[in-house]
């Protein structure tokens, strides 16, 4: 199939191009190079051996979107393309409502118009918003913490509804947990903007020396060690439940959560972290982080089931392939 990615050159992106390459899937990339850098393109060809075509643009563009769809004739989108700092997204809100919805309108129009099957967006868990563990598809979602969130939440609601309206179009909102790790080339992987706001870019940094040492926000939540609990998925597993996602027969509109189901402390990944690469990662216990909820991880019996997928990959995977990236990074 011939796949159309925004935001192919980022963090999931990438890794998602390389597993639809991997299975023989044309692939279009788009992106504007705001999260993201050109040479990621090159990786990718040398990981996969193959090159995608790519087209440097912003998905807030219509016009420039329009161009593309007369170019190719697309079986399935695959929609990453978006802003994704929590905490940005409170200094920032009119840039994310704006760049998060308008993209997932202008390509939502575009896939309507051209007669494209299948549309995916890239969701996230924080959708479910201070909700109790282990988040299933069909809880009521409750009150997001912030705009990103909220424009998470917001895309979806405009794409359930668009299905409705429109017989022949198909999404599927893929909700992700806590994408880590890299490919295990460590070619890719995650390279944040400035001071990594996630916590295991913010840990591979410490132990690169590029950090003194790591904030831990809180250590009073009713957790096993009480510091924050995730469901910490490899990002190559979350790439190829993407292309399960794309190969599934899926009819209107489902809501799929991508994690593993189980949940892991900070203080258990600082562990993992030292055990599987063999480095101290200095830290010190601070106060909450505000919206920080105290556990989150999924219940993944839909995804098995919708989507015969399931993540394979550990906590030691991935603390051992994030390492092995940000080793090599200049
Ligand atoms: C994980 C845990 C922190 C940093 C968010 C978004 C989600 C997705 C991933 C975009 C928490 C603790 C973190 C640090 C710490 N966004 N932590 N010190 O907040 O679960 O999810 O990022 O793709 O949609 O909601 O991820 O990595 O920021 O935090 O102690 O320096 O690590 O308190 O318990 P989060 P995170």
């Amino acid at each position: 199939m011939r796949i159309l990615v925004s935001g192919g050159l980022g963090f999931i992106g990438s890794h998602t191009v390389v597993e639809l390459l991997n299975h023989n899937h044309d692939v279009v990339i788009i992106d504007n190079l705001y999260n993201s850098q050109i040479s990621t393109l090159h990786k990718i060809e040398r990981i996969a051996g193959k090159r995608p075509a790519f087209y440097e643009m912003d998905a807030t563009s219509f016009e420039a979107l329009e161009d593309v769809f007369q170019r190719y004739d697309f079986d399935g989108i695959i929609h990453f393309a978006g802003y994704k700092a929590v905490g940005e997204s409170v200094r920032k809100p009119l840039e994310y409502y704006y760049n998060n919805l308008v993209s997932t309108i202008n390509l939502a129009k575009l896939a309507i118009i051209n007669k494209v099957p299948k549309f995916i967006f890239s969701s996230s868990a924080t959708v479910y918003g201070d909700g109790v563990s282990p988040f299933n598809e069909k809880m009521k979602l409750l009150d997001r913490t912030n705009p990103y969130g909220e424009t998470k939440a917001m895309s979806e609601r405009i794409l359930i509804d668009t299905v409705k309206a429109n017989l022949g179009f198909n999404v599927v909102l893929l909700r992700y947990f806590n994408p880590i790790g890299a490919h295990p080339s460590g070619l890719i992987g995650e390279v944040p903007n400035g001071i990594p706001n996630n916590l295991m870019p913010y840990v591979t940094q410490v132990a690169k020396g590029l950090r003194e040492k790591l904030n831990v926000f809180g250590n009073d939540y009713d957790t096993v060690d009480g510091t924050g609990v995730r469901d910490y998925i490899h990002v190559v597993d979350l790439a190829q439940g993407h292309v399960a996602a794309l190969e599934a027969k899926i009819e209107g509109v489902e809501a799929i959560n991508l994690g593993t189901g189980k949940g892991t402390s900070v203080l258990e990944i600082i562990q993992a972290f030292e055990k599987a690469n063999g480095i101290k990662i200095p830290y010190e216990i601070i106060a909450r982080r505000a919206g920080d909820i105290a556990v989150s991880y999924a219940d993944t019996t839909k995804a098995k089931n919708l989507l015969k997928w399931e993540a394979k990959l550990n906590i030691m995977d991935m603390v051992r392939d994030a390492w092995n990236f940000e080793k090599n990074l200049e």
